[in-house]
This record gives C-alpha cells, sequence and structure tokens, in this order.
C-alpha cells in the first residue's frame, strides 16, 4: 500500500487525558489494570496517563510512520479542520472548550505531548496495529478504549468491519471495552448502535449506554460499554 496516501486517508487529531477522564469514565478503572487505547492517534491520553501512574498501551496504525512525517500531517490536519470548523461550528456544544482558539490549543498540545513521548517510547508503548489485524494475546489487556474511531465513522467504514474489529478487540480483553462516541459525523446516534446491540452474535456480553461527563458534538455525551465478564 502506498504509505503516503495511507498517511492521508485519517485526519490525525488527538484528544488528551482530561478529556480521555470524562469521556471514558476512568474513576472507575484501578490504576493497576492493564488498559489498551485502540487507534489512539496522536492522542496525548499513553504518554500523561503513564506519567500519572496508569499502565497504558497505544495501538494504531500511523505508527508505522516516523515522528517528523506525523507531525507534518498533525499540524495540516489541525490548520484544515479548525477552518471548517467554522462553517459547523452550531454542531458542537462549546463549554469544555470556550472557542475554535482554545479547541486549537488544546490539540495542538495533545499531538506535541504525544510526539514527544513516541519519541522516547516508540518501541514500548506504541505498537503499529492496523484493526482487526495485531499481534496481542487472547485477554492481555484488562480494559480496551476506543476513542474517535468507531460508530463515527459509519459512512466510511461499514457495519461488518465495525464487528470485526469489536471481535478482535474481545479476544484481547479481559474485562470491558469502552467505546465513545457512539454519535457519527452528523452528531446522530449511529445507526450502526442499534445493530450491534440487538446482534445475536454479541448476545454473551452485557452490552450498555452509559452517559458520560464530555459532550463536544451536540448530544454525543454517552459511551458505549461492553461488558465481557
Ligand atoms: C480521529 S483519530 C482518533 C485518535 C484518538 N483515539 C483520539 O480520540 O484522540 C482516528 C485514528 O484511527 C486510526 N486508524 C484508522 N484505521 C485504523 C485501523 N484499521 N487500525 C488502527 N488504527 C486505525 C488513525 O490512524 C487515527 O489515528
Amino acid at each position: 500500500m502506498d504509505k503516503k496516501l495511507e498517511l492521508e486517508d485519517f485526519v490525525l487529531i488527538g484528544r488528551t487525558f482530561e478529556e480521555y477522564y470524562r469521556m471514558f469514565h476512568l474513576e472507575s478503572i484501578d490504576k493497576n489494570e492493564k488498559i489498551l487505547d485502540v487507534a489512539s492517534g496522536v492522542s496525548s491520553f499513553c504518554s500523561e496517563a503513564n506519567a500519572k501512574g496508569y499502565n497504558v498501551t497505544a495501538a494504531d496504525r500511523v505508527y508505522r510512520f516516523n515522528p517528523e512525517e506525523i507531525e507534518e500531517k498533525c499540524s495540516k490536519d489541525l490548520k484544515e479542520t479548525m477552518e471548517k470548523l467554522t462553517s459547523i461550528k452550531a454542531l458542537y456544544k462549546w463549554d469544555f472548550f470556550k472557542d475554535i482558539e482554545q479547541l486549537k490549543n488544546h490539540r495542538e498540545r495533545a499531538y506535541r505531548g504525544f510526539i514527544k513521548d513516541f519519541k522516547l517510547y516508540r518501541d514500548d508503548r506504541y505498537i503499529i496495529s492496523e484493526f482487526p489485524s495485531n499481534n496481542f494475546k487472547e485477554n492481555q489487556f484488562d480494559v480496551s478504549l476506543i476513542s474517535h474511531f468507531l460508530f463515527l465513522y459509519d459512512e466510511h467504514m461499514n457495519y461488518e468491519f465495525h464487528k470485526q474489529i469489536i471481535n478482535e478487540v474481545i479476544r484481547i480483553t479481559r474485562k470491558e471495552i469502552r467505546i465513545f462516541p457512539i454519535a457519527n459525523l452528523k452528531a446522530q446516534r449511529s445507526p450502526f448502535i442499534e445493530k450491534f446491540m440487538g446482534d445475536k452474535a454479541f448476545n454473551n456480553y452485557e452490552i450498555n449506554i452509559v452517559k458520560v461527563n464530555y459532550e463536544f458534538i451536540k448530544g454525543g455525551n454517552e459511551m458505549l460499554v461492553v461488558k465481557i465478564k
């Protein structure tokens, strides 16, 4: 596959520990638990969480690129995303972020924090994985977090692909999976949510929608929890 083309595929925008804490109710996760951040990209969560004593591993297909290539793409994506945001500002709730300028500074802090950590711990915490394919062992993690990857892009990845990825994450996770948001890019609950919750293939798991203390896309303040045991 063409490396450059692939790097263009997804927007490299990352979130911070503070955002993950709110999106995923992290207060209910013990610091001793092994956490996997699936499609973690340029989020600073892994870096900040490990500095705070959590045990977090990050997995994303973008980690095959070098820090300079990733940084260049982040800076370009951030500029373009902020420009596009002006015309769709009304789809978002402006309280956690007061305005576009504050959002831009926050996102810049996230990717800079990531790049710094990636240069230091590339072979340790940042694992190249193109899901559903991965080299993790069965039950390797206690909890897996999936932020801004599944359901959000329901127009770009079909239901079968969502299913394959979730099945793989179930295989490598011992206790539970938390997914945020469950809204898509139109700021509507993804139709895949209802399909997934009624899918017989997942009958063995307890699946719940839980309200969280984070809402940026209007109405997008819910996470999906899949309890494995
Ligand atoms: C919008 S970013 C979200 C990053 C981070 N989770 C956050 O919330 O800040 C989406 C990420 O999904 C990654 N991605 C896309 N397809 C993937 C796949 N099949 N396997 C692993 N990562 C993938 C991209 O490289 C990108 O970093």
